[in-house]
């Protein structure tokens, strides 16, 4: 594996799922593989999970790791080629890329989309310069549209959980009061998706009107707009909240109630309950959840090491 970004980077989920179970059984069998490689961890938005997960799976596999905040601590970055750049902007991605591959064996990027220029976010323009300039494998830390690392994660979980062969998994968009990427609810629903092909899901999503997500990412899901309609039966309810993709980076009132309570999981076939964190308590989903044993939050924070360290094994076992 040379660049981790998406589903499409993985053929057999059940089998890097295993990998990953076994990885959390044996976390430190592969020591030697890492030893005297170095990991780069840039982040140009806000993390908790992706970063000390990231750094504690690399160093489970014996790399060294550096972090760099670049909204912070790095020259402020020009992206746009053709420029002349006398403004605010000090060091162009070609060159803080390849520098930072110089550096680094296997770098990692999170980079957050704008929410204004569709096009940009959607093309994934800054990941893609990145991966371009850096010349090293890059594993995606979350980007504009998606976030694999969660998403992996977030199927580790299910498969641990699990009570019946196939469960039913329903994504339900939550209220907020911000406008939230669509990457996390993307990713998810493509790795979901993927699973169902793979016979291993059911799989809905529920949203109001208004909050369709890009086709590109839902082909095979059943969609529906009542929350309580998709909850009936549903063996893990997924709670997320995301802005408009049609009317792009919007939000807007929604008619109905849209927040898990317990009353709304007594609907439901005992769901766990899932988020990728953080959470807005009592906006986005209720404290009497979270603070239930339905919950799966805490759980699915600590499977983001195992989704880490089976990605970086399979990088590094790639690495000339
Ligand atoms: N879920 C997640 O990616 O958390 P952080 O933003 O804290 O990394």
């Amino acid at each position: 594996m040379d660049k981790f970004f998406s589903v499409a980077d993985i053929d057999d989920l059940d089998s890097v799922v295993q990998e990953a179970l076994s990885l959390k059984t044996n976390p430190y069998n592969w020591r030697e593989l890492g030893k005297n490689k170095t990991l780069g961890l840039v982040f140009l938005n806000p993390s908790l999970r992706t970063r000390l997960s990231t750094q504690k799976a690399a160093m489970s596999l014996g790399m060294d790791v550096m972090v760099i905040n670049m909204d912070k601590e790095g020259w402020a970055l020009e992206t746009q080629d053709g420029v002349i750049m006398n403004g605010t902007t000090v060091e162009h991605i070609r060159e803080a890329a390849a520098v930072m591959g110089e550096y680094c064996d296997i770098l990692g990027l999170r980079s957050f989309p704008s929410l204004k220029d569709k096009e940009a976010d959607y093309t994934e323009e800054l990941f893609n310069k990145f991966v371009k300039f850096c010349r090293v494998p890059v594993v995606s830390l979350e980007s504009a549209t998606r976030h694999p690392l969660q998403s992996l994660t977030d199927l580790i979980t299910i498969t641990e959980h699990k009570k019946v062969t196939k469960p039913k998994v329903v994504l339900a968009w939550a209220p907020h009061v911000k406008a939230l990427p669509q990457a996390v609810p993307n990713s998810f629903s493509e790795w979901m998706c993927k699973a169902q092909e793979q016979d291993l899901v059911d799989f809905t999503i529920a949203h109001p009107i208004g909050y369709e997500l890009s086709e590109e990412f839902t082909t095979g899901a059943r969609i529906v707009n009542d929350l309580d309609r998709a909850l009936e039966e549903a063996d893990f309810v997924y709670v997320k909240n995301w802005s408009s993709y049609h009317d792009y980076g919007k939000v807007f009132p929604v008619e109905g109630d849209w927040l898990m309570t317990n009353a709304k999981l007594g609907l439901t076939n005992d769901a766990k309950v899932m988020h990728c964190l953080p959470v807005r308590r009592d906006l986005e989903l209720s404290s009497e959840i979270l603070d239930g044993p339905n919950s799966l939050v805490i759980k699915e924070a600590g499977n983001r090491v195992w989704a880490a360290q089976v990605v970086l094994k399979r990088m590094l076992e790639n690495l000339k």
